[in-house]
């Protein structure tokens, strides 16, 4: 195990996914954590991570100082490397404007005869954001990194297998930053790498076991990927103590329900599917302005979950499909609104329960893939693109009709199908059909139609927060317009939206 001491900083959670990306298994640990825990986790290496204090400061974060006495490799980042400075006798004073006070992209130079920076480039980009300098650094260690304002960007202490760095190697902005952590996580610690995630599953079941013991387990599923892997973990762990409530809103995409529930089918799990297509059409009808639908969805949600909760009585426990980008930011990605909603208001008012767990909340979004296929969940499941809780309730502009609802999803199975056929689905982040609420004058066969205008959406994009519309060649886009006017009644027009976002966003409502 390398153990990730956190002291605060906004990188922690990346810089144990780099560690878990070199094959090595790690956890996130408080600095407050006492130090005979810390030692029987066996550690093979500490990483103190970044912070936002100053280690000179009154109350500034502070690990057991012996830490430094176990033997095991030390590497300090950012703030990390002042506090290891600091405690082993150096002295880290506020930067001042001309000396080494940097944030951003810096190029630095590097000495490649240290462990750390061994095999790779002499100079680089690296990713800095400190204020403070180490204005003397402790007895036994060299400076191994510097930049035109630094003079000890980095520093080490090959004998003890202590190393510090001024800078942020474990984001993409510093280059090589991640063969830097490979190193010191291979080259000092004398890690193998071979951990994956298999072994995450077998651990995170473990844990929840221990956790929930013989007690009742609640979860709600919403049908993406997050609360799916989620489900499926925690069916694996405590199989039939489990419920999973899953409210088919009737606003999902073709077969979409059904292929939750069958995936499902595999574990004795108490799956509760609550068919509440009609309520909803009933809350929503005559209701055309977006925000109003998602807040129309959102109640109706909790709801229908609340009085499926009931008949259940008290759990011990509710999970929650929270992933780590949720931790940072909410909003992006196919956030259900039963977590939007949770996110809002902190703890749930309206289920008896003891506590909530979130098993996923370290793991990055192609990690909870990942272990949804360890999981045995279908492809088409651990692959799902981002859909939004409100579903094709505001992909069908203006109000609602049950008829409305099955048009658009017939053309919009169609689309996802030839894309998929043509290979296009790995070159775009998100595509959907939306049924505007135009109609206008066609022709088929001798007669004169007045139908609906299809517009196809498919955007490509790595946060979700802009996008650029996807390049679909012409011949696929002519095979999908054919198909759909040919095979779904109601529409006569297709129309490709080529906006970007911003000004235009993903969805069109
Ligand atoms: P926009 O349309 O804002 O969408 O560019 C960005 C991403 O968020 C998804 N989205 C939602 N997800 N509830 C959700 O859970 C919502 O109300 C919602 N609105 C948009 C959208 O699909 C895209 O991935």
């Amino acid at each position: 195990t390398v153990v990730v001491l956190d002291f605060g900083g906004q990188y922690n959670q990346l810089i144990a996914r780099r560690v878990r990306e070199c094959g090595v298994y790690c956890e996130v640990k408080p600095y407050t954590t006492p130090l005979e825990q810390l030692k029987a986790m066996e550690p093979i290496g500490f990483i103190f991570t970044g912070g936002p204090n100053s280690v000179y400061e009154e109350g500034a974060p502070k690990a057991d100082p012996a830490i430094f006495t176990l033997g095991v490799p030390v590497l300090g980042i950012c703030y990390g490397c002042q506090y290891m400075a600091h405690t082993l006798g150096g002295q880290v004073t506020e930067a001042q404007e001309d000396t080494a006070r940097e944030y951003g992209k810096t190029e630095t130079y590097y000495d490649t005869s240290c462990k750390i920076f061994r095999g790779l480039p002499e100079r680089g980009i690296s990713w800095m954001s400190h204020g403070d300098y180490m204005a003397k650094v402790p007895t036994g260690f060299a400076l191994v990194a510097h930049s035109d304002a630094c003079p000890n960007v980095a520093i080490a202490d090959e004998q003890r297998g202590f190393y510090g760095v001024q800078y942020h190697p474990e984001v993409n902005h510093t280059e090589h930053g991640v063969d830097m952590i490979r190193n010191f996580l291979y080259e000092v610690c004398g890690a193998v790498g071979d951990w994956s995630m298999g072994d995450y599953k077998k651990t995170a079941i473990q844990a929840i076991r221990e956790k929930v013991g013989d007690g009742k387990v609640l979860l709600a599923l919403s049908g993406g990927v997050d609360s799916s892997v989620a489900a499926a973990l925690l069916a694996e762990a405590v199989g039939s103590q489990l419920t999973c409530v899953f409210v088919d809103h009737g606003l999902m995409r073709k077969n979409e329900g059904d292929e939750v529930e069958a995936a499902f089918s595999r574990w004795d799990i108490n799956f509760v599917r609550v068919d509440a297509e009609a309520r909803f059409l009933l809350k929503l009808a005559g209701e055309a302005e977006p925000e109003r639908k998602r807040k129309i969805i959102g109640e109706e949600f909790i709801r229908v979950f609340e009085e499926e909760a009931k008949k259940i009585g008290r759990v011990d426990y509710l999970v929650q499909g929270t992933i780590y980008p949720d931790v940072i930011e909410s909003g992006a990605g196919d956030a259900a609104v039963i977590k939007s909603h949770h996110n809002v208001g902190g703890l749930p008012d309206y289920v008896d329960f003891k506590e909530i767990i979130e098993p996923l909340r370290l793991l990055f979004k192609d990690e909870v893939r990942q272990l949804g296929r360890e999981l045995g969940l279908p492809e088409y499941l651990v692959m799902r693109q981002p859909f939004p809780g409100p579903g094709l309730a505001i992909r069908v502009i203006g109000d609602l009709t049950k008829e409305k609802l099955d048009t658009l999803r017939e053309a919009d199975a169609i689309y996802r199908e030839e894309i998929a056929a043509a290979g296009e689905d790995k070159n775009i982040n998100q595509y959907f059909a939306v049924l505007t609420n135009t109609r206008s004058v066609g022709v088929m066969g001798d007669g004169r139609t007045y139908d609906y205008t299809l517009a196809l959406r498919a955007v490509t994009t790595s946060d979700f927060m802009t996008a650029d519309w996807a390049r679909i060649p012409y011949d696929v886009l002519d095979r999908i317009s054919t198909r759909i006017v040919n095979e779904v009644k109601g529409i006569n027009r297709i129309v490709y939206d080529i906006t970007s976002k911003p000004p235009a966003t993903i969805e069109w409502e």
